[in-house]
């Protein structure tokens, strides 16, 4: 049977490094605040002029040097951002052109911080359908250019960093190997509890003064509510994850949860009744990268040798949308 395994990994963050500290110079906010609601103690912002693309770039050149691959054994690009580098068209095909891939397809996945796990169904879906060989999978996003730093946006800027992680992603006919399963899930019921409004097609026109000067072109949130839903549907999805491969959370060597916030991690950690071994958490140095933290926090799992072949790896995610959903992995 052909499943879908993942031949390498790849991250990449900007240089730049923001700790809590600095945001107290634009805004009402604290270390302390921030570190004890989410964990976060520091996060990485793009430079003047540093793209989604760019990031996603050099995330690739080394994943495909690990994988002993050159950029044109690439089939297929999934790229996945809330925060593309421009509304149209989308950024896969500036990765695609900085690669050298002309004809190579390129995909972009617009599902927030379920970004990966869905751009993953995509891909499993092409490969185990024999449709493309190997693709590679992009989650890159860029926050810092879109957060207002004042204190009226101070309840989201402190929460987002700039970061991409990559996979590359092919055939294995190695029995039992592979992606197992992908659970994808929406309700648009809370659309708005996790929004940007501006710039929108939506509008005419698409951007006014009235939306710079009304802070419309910030994104919004109803914490709370983004908290309650993401800590009961994780947990829901890997429960699904397990039951279809006839697994328990016993099982789980690793499990990567979308980095939000560490409280909501730690939370989902203690309704699976997993083990603090059996789970991941880097949002301490990157904040949330959204489309970008499962695959980050991935490639840091692998090169930390954390990972053994047949191991069984289990990522979750919740976000804007809502969206979320779970994958488990046989390594
Ligand atoms: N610094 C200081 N104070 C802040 C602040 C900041 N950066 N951001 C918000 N506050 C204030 C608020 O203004 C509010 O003040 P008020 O009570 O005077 O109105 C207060 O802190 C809110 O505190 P609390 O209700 O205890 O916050 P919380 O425990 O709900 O934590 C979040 C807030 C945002 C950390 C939390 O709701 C959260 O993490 N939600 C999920 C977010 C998430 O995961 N988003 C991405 C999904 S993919």
């Amino acid at each position: 049977m052909r499943r879908t395994e993942f031949i390498s990994t790849g991250m990449y963050v900007p240089e730049r490094v923001v700790t809590n500290d600095e945001f107290t110079q634009w805004m009402d906010t604290s270390d302390e605040w921030i570190r004890t609601r989410t964990g976060i103690v520091e996060r990485r912002w793009v430079a003047d002029g540093e793209t989604g693309a760019d990031m996603a770039y050099v995330a690739t050149t080394r994943a495909l040097e690990r994988a002993g691959l050159q950029a044109s054994d690439l089939d297929a690009i999934v790229y996945c951002t809330l925060s593309p580098d421009y509304f149209f068209p989308g950024t896969g095909v500036f990765l695609q052109r900085k690669l050298g891939l002309p004809g190579v397809p390129c995909l972009d996945v617009r599902n927030q911080c379920s970004g990966f796990l869905y751009g993953l169904s995509v891909a499993d879906a092409w490969i185990k359908s024999g449709q493309y060989r190997r693709v590679l999978l992009v989650g890159s996003e860029v926050h810092s250019t879109g957060m207002d730093l004042t204190t009226r946006g101070r309840d989201l800027a402190v929460l987002f960093g700039d970061g991409a992680g990559v996979a590359i992603l092919g055939p294995t006919e190695d029995g039992g190997r592979g992606v197992l399963s992908t659970h994808i899930f929406a309700d648009g019921t809370y659309a708005e509890l996790l929004f940007c409004d501006a710039p929108a097609s939506a509008r005419r026109p698409r951007l006014s003064h009235e939306d710079l000067d009304t802070a419309r072109i910030y994104p919004v949130m109803n914490g709370k509510e983004v908290f309650k839903h993401a800590s009961t549907r994780m947990p829901e999805a890997v429960q699904l994850a397990l039951k279809t491969s006839g697994l328990t959370t016993k099982d789980i060597k690793m499990f990567i949860p979308h980095q939000a916030n560490l409280r909501i991690a730690e939370m989902v950690r203690r309704q699976l009744d997993l083990s603090e071994d059996q789970i991941y958490n880097n949002i301490q140095k990157y904040g949330n990268t959204t489309a970008g933290s499962i695959p980050i926090a991935l490639d840091e799992v692998v090169q930390a040798g954390r990972l053994a072949r047949g191991d069984l790896l289990v990522l979750a995610a919740f976000g804007s949308g809502f969206t979320w959903g779970s994958a488990a992995i046989r390594w």
